[in-house]
């Protein structure tokens, strides 16, 4: 049989649990911000594996970092002292709020840790009536049983209830809201700064600025799910930067490995005792060859011009978007910051633009039923995005 995508299709759909709803594609090779598939057709990439791939693809350093590392030492277990491990902790402490680090493997399980961290947090400082965290409607936490209580969606919780309790969900950008929400037994507030997976929504102006001023009156943890922002996305190294405000705790995953997986909870030394010694593990949190790939990751990010080049590039995708927007009656709103953008139709049209993109050679990612999300590499340059605006327009004008 050749290997090619129909034979792919069959493979997966013969051996692989059926939990996914994907593309009729199998993606091969990549380089830079091009992928190609099994029948050698080449993609523009705007998905950068759902903002994962920071980097691009067969990134040079990365590869010869990882190579490193595999020929030398891949995983030994947190029993020991992991030098890589500590290294790239202490780039995150000196280019962020936190000072702590905890390691594991996604954002699920990051958010999880967060939800440990806050709940044993007020046990310890004596508050063990403050168990619940307040999160927003459209929210995404991930997968895992507790993170499905934590997001906001019913598809996602739907045919898994009786969910853990002490979730509470209010609307997003709605300060009221959460005031009304907020009571003696309120542990925390866990939020995304941008919310991804419920459309790339941006908050009202001062909006979190409000949210941390009103966590620290009440004694409530500010908990963010920096999952999709982080990582340099927003155009910052972490969204919040942009905000003027700091959080307790972080949470990291995604662009932070540029596709080795790798997730992390950051948090103040004001919350460690919520993350006591034998408190939390992770078998494979933090191994050498995750850390070795975050390393590259952080110091790519802060080299000269990086995020100020992120910036920029979001700046002129938000530009080309907006104007096929004025040309075509079928977009309602284009949105996003740095390389995280999103273009929301009128109707519910996301599947078909982005199969319609596929066919045009351009990878995107739908948000719900409405919403098409560029979330390229980092490294993408400005042709590549003058390309693939060309070719969204040429889609979305083959379905009007
Ligand atoms: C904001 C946010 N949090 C958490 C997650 C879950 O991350 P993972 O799929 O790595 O568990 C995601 C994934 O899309 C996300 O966007």
């Amino acid at each position: 049989m050749p290997e090619n995508n129909a034979w792919w299709v069959e493979q997966t759909e013969r051996c692989v649990a059926a939990t996914y709803n994907r593309y009729p594609i199998a993606l091969v090779k990549g380089e830079g911000c091009r992928v190609w598939d099994a029948d050698g057709k080449e993609y523009i990439d705007c998905a950068a594996g759902i903002a994962v791939c920071s980097l691009g693809h067969a990134y040079p350093p990365l590869v010869e970092a990882l190579s490193n590392q595999a020929s030398r030492l891949l995983h030994v277990s947190n029993l020991y002292h992991i030098p890589e491990q500590s290294k790239l902790a202490c780039l995150l402490v000196e280019h962020s709020f936190a000072d702590r680090v905890f390691f594991c493997n996604s954002g699920a399980e990051a958010n999880e840790g967060a939800i440990k961290l806050v709940r044993r947090y007020h046990l310890e400082k004596g508050n063990p009536e403050r168990f619940q965290i307040i999160t927003m409607e459209q929210s995404f936490h991930g997968r895992t049983w507790a993170t499905i209580a934590a997001t906001a969606q019913e598809k996602v919780k739907k045919g898994f209830e009786p969910l853990p309790g002490g979730f509470l969900h209010v609307p997003f950008g709605d300060v009221e809201a959460l005031k009304r929400a907020m009571g003696p037994q309120t542990a925390a507030v866990m939020i995304e700064p941008i919310q991804g997976e419920g459309g790339v929504v941006l908050p009202p102006e001062s909006y979190l600025k409000e949210v941390e001023d009103l966590c620290r009156r009440e004694g409530v943890l500010l908990v963010l799910d920096e999952v999709q922002t982080g990582m340099g996305r927003t155009g910052a190294l972490f969204a919040y930067q942009h905000e003027g405000i700091v959080p307790h705790v972080l949470t990291l995953a995604k662009g932070l490995g540029g596709g080795v997986p790798i997730g992390a909870v950051l948090f103040s030394e004001e919350v460690a005792c919520g993350l006591p010694a034998g408190s939390h593990a992770s078998t494979f949190g933090g191994n050498y060859l995750a850390c070795a790939a975050g390393m590259v990751v952080v110091e790519t990010l802060l080299s000269p011009g990086f995020l100020e080049g992120v910036n920029s590039k979001g700046q002129l995708l938000i530009k080309l978007l907006k104007k096929v927007a004025e040309n075509i009656g079928l977009i309602s709103e284009v949105r996003g910051r740095g390389l995280m953008v999103g273009v929301e139709f009128q109707e519910d049209l996301s599947p078909q633009v982005v199969a319609a993109l596929m066919d045009e050679g351009v990878l995107t990612v739908p948000a719900g039923s409405r919403v098409v999300r560029f979330l390229p590499p980092l490294v993408i340059s400005e042709d590549e995005l003058q390309e693939a605006v060309k070719r969204f327009e040429k889609a979305v004008k083959r379905l009007g």
